[in-house]
This record gives C-alpha cells, sequence and structure tokens, in this order.
C-alpha cells in the first residue's frame, strides 16, 4: 500500500540574487548528465585537490561494498588544510576565528585569531609532540575530548599529518560512553582539557577522564589543555598538561605530511545504530576530502572573503566536515564558537554574526526553535546583513522554523537550505546548490539531490516510488565520502547499508520525492531517534535502563518535543520488590544520563506490568510509541510486523490503560 503523503509546503520563493537561476527541469537535465558519467564527474572534481600521486583508478569497485575511490592516489588532509594556504598570501589570513562563552558588559573575554601561517606553526608542532614524546605513528588510534577550543582542530589536523587515526568523543557524552569508545578503537592516548565552559557552568572535563580511564587499559598517556585553569586531579606518569609538553618542542619543529593512500582511514567517528553499542564509522581521505571540496563551493558558495560559521560542534560528523576540514580546505576563515548560543542572553548568537561579520550560516532546526521561543526582538536589535546565505542540518526541518530564520537573518531574500545527510556519507548528498545554479526553493525539502548523487526513493522492493508516494531513501550509484567500513566490523557494514535494497546504499530515512524531483526525507526508518539533531539508538537505552538494578524490562520510544524535535521516553517494568515512584523515575533518568550523557534525558517513565509483544518475542515498538504520543491504534495496525490486527489493537488497549492509571 501506498500513502500519499500531504506535503507541507508547495509554494516556491526565489532568491533575490540571481545568478545563474535554472528552472529545476535544467538542473535535473545537468544532474543525469552527472550522474551517467560519476566516475568522470568526481574525478573532476578530486583533480582539484592536490595530489602527491595521481589515482590510478577512479574508482576500484573490484569488491563491493567496500568501494575504494581514487585507488592508488596519494595525498594528506593536513598539507590540504594548512600547508597549501600558508605558502601563498593566505599566509596572514585568518584560518580560525575563535569565541569563547566567558562575556563581561556584552564584551567576549576570549577571542583568538588563528592565521594560517600561525596554524602551520602549531600543527607542526604538534605533530612533531605527539610523534617524538608519545612515539605515535600512522594507524595508532588516539581519543580526543575536548570542548569547541581551537587545540581540537589543531589536534585533528596533527593526528591527520601523521596518518594517526583520531576518534573525538562529544564533550557531553558520559565517561562511560567516553570508555566504551577509548576501548573499542583501543586508544593509546586520550586529549582533553581540564573543564570546559557551558552557560556559566564548568563541565568538569577531566574527572570524566579519569572515571573512564578505570575501564579503558589500553589508554596510557592524558594530555590535558588548560582551559579553565581550575585545580584538576593530575595523575603521575599518566598525566600531562598540553601547554607543558609543547614548551619543550622547538618553535619551529616541522614534520613532513604523511602520504596517504585514498583509501586510508583520516579519522573514525562512533554513531548509534538500531542494535548493539554504538559503531565507529571509518572515513577515507580522498573520497572524503573530494565530497567535501565540492559541497563547500557549490552548495555554501565559499569566498575568500566569507567568515563561514557552523554553529555544530566538532563531537559530530558535522563539526569534522564543515567546522574542520571543508572550510580549511578551501582556505576560508571558519568562526569556531565555544559555549551556549544563548547565554547570557539568548541573542548570544546574533551578535556573534554581527560581531564577527558572519557571511555564511550553518545551522540546526532545533537552534532555530529554541531561539523563536525568545521573540524575534532579540534577533532585530542585531544587524545581521553580512549573511548571505544559510543552510540547515540534522533533522527534517519544519516551515514555521524555516520561515522565522528567514524571515529575521534570511531578510526573505537569500538561499536558505535544508542539507540532507548522516554520519556515513560524510558530506552533504542533496541539497539546492545556491554556489551554482538557484533553483527555486520550498520551505521544509532537501531538494533535489546534488550533481553526481543518485539518491532516489524506493518502496519495499527497491522499486522507484511516484511522486507524492513515501519510501525508503536510498543512493544508487557509490559516491566519494561514503563510509568505508565499520570498525572492527565489515559483515554489519555489509548488512546494514547494502543488504536491504540489493546494493544501494540505504540510509534509514523515510522520504518522498515531490513532482519538481526535490526530496523530502521526513525522519528516520529505524530504530534510531533524533534528539536535537542528535543520533541516539533506542536500543542503547533499553541496555542502559536494564543494567539498574530495579528494572526487568525496557522499550524506549521517540516522542515529538516542540524544541529537541524528538525526545525519549521509556516504559519501564520493574523487578519484583520495586515499586514505581516518581522517586525511582528520577533515578532512573539520571541513570541514563549517567550511562550515556545528558543528552539522553528521558522526558517521561511509564511504569507498566507488561509490554506489547509479537508472537517471537519483539517488543511491537509503534504500539508502544503510538500509546506514547496518545495516537490513534488505526496508523499502526499494519505496520506492526509478525502481528495481526486484532493482537495490535488489544496491545494498545492493554498498554494505553496501564499508563493512564
Ligand atoms: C540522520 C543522520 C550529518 C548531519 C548531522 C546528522 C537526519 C540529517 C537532515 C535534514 C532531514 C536530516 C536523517 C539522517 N537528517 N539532516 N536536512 N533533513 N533529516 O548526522 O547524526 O549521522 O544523523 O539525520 O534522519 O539519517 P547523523
Amino acid at each position: 500500500m501506498s500513502v500519499n503523503w500531504a506535503l507541507p509546503f508547495d509554494e516556491k520563493i526565489l532568491p533575490e540574487d540571481k545568478r545563474n537561476v535554472v528552472n529545476i527541469e535544467t538542473y535535473h537535465e545537468i544532474h543525469k548528465r552527472s550522474i551517467n558519467a560519476f566516475r568522470d564527474f568526481w574525478a573532476g572534481v578530486a583533480s582539484e585537490l592536490e595530489w602527491y600521486k595521481p589515482w590510478e583508478k577512479v574508482l576500484d569497485d573490484s569488491n563491493p561494498p567496500f568501494y575504494k575511490w581514487f585507488a592508488g592516489g596519494e595525498l594528506n588532509a593536513c598539507y590540504l588544510c594548512v600547508d597549501r594556504h600558508a605558502k601563498t598570501w593566505r599566509k596572514n589570513k585568518v584560518a580560525i576565528l575563535w569565541e569563547g562563552e566567558p562575556i563581561e558588559k556584552g564584551i567576549p573575554k576570549e577571542i583568538r585569531k588563528i592565521t594560517y601561517g600561525e596554524l602551520y606553526r602549531l600543527v607542526n608542532r604538534v605533530a612533531y609532540m605527539l610523534k617524538t614524546v608519545y612515539g605515535l605513528k600512522k594507524g595508532d588510534t588516539i581519543g580526543i575530548y575536548l570542548p569547541m577550543i581551537p587545540e581540537l582542530p589543531i589536534v585533528m589536523l596533527a593526528a591527520s599529518r601523521l596518518g594517526v587515526v583520531y576518534t573525538v568523543v562529544f564533550s557531553g557524552f558520559s565517561s562511560d560512553s567516553l570508555a566504551d569508545r577509548m576501548n573499542d578503537a583501543e586508544a593509546k592516548l586520550v586529549i582533553t582539557a581540564d573543564g570546559g565552559w557551558r552557560a556559566g557552568k564548568i563541565v568538569p572535563l577531566k574527572d570524566i577522564v579519569d572515571e573512564a580511564l578505570k575501564k579503558s587499559p589500553t589508554v596510557k598517556n592524558v594530555l590535558v589543555v588548560k582551559r579553565i585553569g581550575n585545580e584538576i586531579n593530575m595523575q603521575k606518569g599518566r598525566d600531562q598538561y598540553f601547554e607543558d609538553v609543547l614548551e619543550t618542542i622547538p618553535i619551529n619543529a616541522t614534520v613532513e605530511p604523511e602520504r596517504m593512500r585514498s583509501e586510508d582511514t583520516l579519522y573514525m567517528l562512533y554513531t548509534s545504530g538500531t542494535t548493539g553499542k554504538p559503531k565507529g564509522i571509518i572515513h577515507d581521505t580522498g573520497g572524503y576530502l573530494t565530497l567535501l571540496h565540492g559541497t563547500m563551493k557549490w552548495i555554501f558558495d565559499i569566498r575568500d572573503d566569507d567568515v563561514f560559521w557552523c554553529t555544530a560542534d566538532i563531537g559530530w560528523v558535522t563539526g569534522h566536515s564543515y567546522i574542520v576540514y571543508g572550510p580549511l580546505l578551501e582556505g576560508a576563515t571558519v568562526l569556531m564558537y565555544d559555549g551556549s548560543l544563548t547565554y547570557p542572553e539568548p541573542d548570544r548568537w546574533v551578535s556573534i554574526i554581527e560581531r564577527h561579520g558572519v557571511n555564511v550560516f550553518y545551522t540546526s532546526p532545533t537552534a532555530i526553535r529554541g531561539w523563536m521561543k525568545f521573540g524575534p526582538e532579540w534577533v532585530t536589535k542585531h544587524d545581521t546583513s553580512s549573511v548571505r546565505l544559510m543552510h540547515s542540518v540534522g533533522e527534517p526541518i519544519n516551515p514555521e522554523a524555516f520561515r522565522w530564520l528567514y524571515k529575521y537573518v534570511g531578510r526573505e531574500k537569500i538561499p536558505f537550505g535544508s542539507t540532507w545527510w548522516m554520519t556515513e556519507t560524510g558530506g552533504i548528498l542533496i541539497s539546492h546548490l545556491p554556489g551554482l545554479y538557484l533553483v527555486p526553493m520550498k520551505p521544509g525539502t532537501n531538494g533535489p539531490p546534488i550533481l553526481g548523487i543518485d539518491a532516489d526513493v524506493v518502496n519495499e522492493n527497491g522499486v522507484s516510488q511516484s511522486p507524492g508516494e513515501r519510501g525508503y531513501l536510498v543512493i544508487k550509484n557509490p559516491f566519494p565520502g561514503n563510509i568505508m567500513t565499520l570498525f572492527k566490523d565489515p559483515e554489519r557494514y555489509k548488512q546494514v547499508y547494502y543488504s536491504r535494497f540489493n546494493g544501494y546504499f540505504y540510509a534509514g530515512d523515510y522520504a518522498v520525492k515531490d513532482k519538481d524531483g526535490y526530496i523530502w526525507t521526513l525522519g528516520r526508518a529505524d530504530e534510531v531517534i533524533k534528539v536535537a539533531g542528535h543520533r541516539l539508538g533506542t536500543y542503547e537505552l533499553e541496555s542502559a535502563l536494564i543494567q539498574h538494578s530495579s528494572v526487568s524490562e525496557a522499550a524506549v520510544v521517540g516522542v515529538p518535543d516542540e524544541v529537541k524535535g524528538e525526545v525519549p521516553v521509556a516504559f519501564v517494568i520493574l523487578r519484583q520488590g520495586n515499586e514505581p515512584s516518581e522517586k525511582l523515575a528520577n533515578e532512573l533518568n539520571l541513570w541514563i544520563r549517567q550511562k550515556v550523557g545528558p543528552i539522553a534525558s528521558l522526558k517521561n517513565v511509564f511504569f507498566v506490568s507488561k509490554l506489547p509483544k509479537t508472537r517471537s518475542a519483539k517488543i511491537m515498538r509503534r504500539v508502544v510509541q503510538a500509546v506514547a504520543v496518545g495516537k490513534p491504534v488505526g496508523d499502526v495496525t499494519t505496520l506492526e510486523d509478525q502481528a495481526s490486527v486484532d493482537e495490535v489493537k488489544k496491545a494498545y488497549m492493554e498498554l494505553t490503560k496501564e499508563v493512564s492509571k
């Protein structure tokens, strides 16, 4: 059965800037040509980077789905992002423009401007330190647990200069999450800070690391960046201050960039899936940088006098690609802000745009909805006319949020889009391309697939859906930037992404294509929820809950939230001898926050005596979800695998009765 989805909007807005305006039919013709010759197309993009050694084959597809882009070619990410620019006039151009959270009378206490010349010195010294003091070499792994300070990109670049694989763990994750990742990655060194600032409070990062390292035996050393300057525990023989060690490195130390093969790992990043613990997504070097180069030009229209600001945290892929590698690859000035976007007042983010003259702005629906709560007067009291292009990412954008930012920052005339991609794809795959062609915008859509990407919406059997019919989002051709494999689990890589639709890359999203060929992604089709744009596996939360001594069984589902898009709620069966109470509900919430991190906060805990299950003992998730949001059962009867309509109805009634008790 196909559902005809009513699109939230079908209205077109043409930006004022009419450069290269094309109608959508023309775009599709150009797009089709790029798809028919996608190898040549991407080779053209890659040839704009500087290679030590050209590739032998554009795409080695001899062992699908283990694709190797630009096989045989050699390059280095740090060289391309730093050395290349430091050799030119950009030596004195600001590469990283950083602002910290602490502020007094409207004047930030800390602003740092690091030029490409200075960045060159810094990454060389840090690389030299990692190599000579810690003996790190190509293929070793380190962990990075830092707030949004310049040392974060500097360490990432220094590691990539050496070919040292790193994994950044978002500084909002708990000690358990950090320990799991360090163990899986077998990290030898962790780089952290003495603390971080968040809405005026100190986040005790070093304490969290100490806790995590009790369970992470592979980590032998900890480097601590002084961010706060507070007293912290330093373990002798294991921990050292970053600044102290760096001081021992000659000012002009240099390290030759390692010649990396195109398919060599640049970094690993953990993300949640439907089962098991978060998995390490492996990204290559050549394909990844090629996709970033293309998307920075076409989607962000990056220019040399731009200040580019992406409000994400580098702990997520968005920051890796569009704070660090993408902007620096293009020699841009990238703004980095470390702190809460609404501290000390709701207009902090707008004051940053004004203070630094931000030209290109990349943010998320959750951030926009958070700002909307405070009213437009916080925005309009600042001058944001420097912004000439905006995009959003992370979750579907609701038309209200789109319109709000479009009106108050976009002055109802600049291009604004919702770029679709995911940790696995490395860079944006679906977006309109204002740097190339301006096609009509529609609030809420992701736009057409970018050039060289054959994205489609298919039904259960992998057949293209007609316009307006909901289906699953797939990418039909191999593409640069895509995940190479899952760390230590190539079988699962094949199974998760390539088995469901016979060789197509399966994203895990529902989507619909409209009659103009624009794609509207509609949210996850699996057991993954997006909380404030961040990915959480409901399975992970359930596993954390059942580790609590009072819990016997748990089901976690996502429910809509006005600001965060979606938030988790839990249905819990208690072990004998435990009584439901508000106190216990709070305790379970605290437990989840400690086990996973504050982003996993539960909106609600329902104590129940039974969970609806199919005959094969699988939790009927859609029933649980329907009950959680108070949606009628009619919508879910056809959606639950292996259960009859009657069974689903009965389960729904029973569960509803329990939660309304
Ligand atoms: C999932 C990937 C890479 C960006 C940060 C998230 C959802 C992402 C959009 C968008 C609708 C979006 C999808 C996707 N998503 N961008 N513009 N419109 N949905 O990366 O944590 O790997 O999550 O985010 O559901 O599958 P991620």
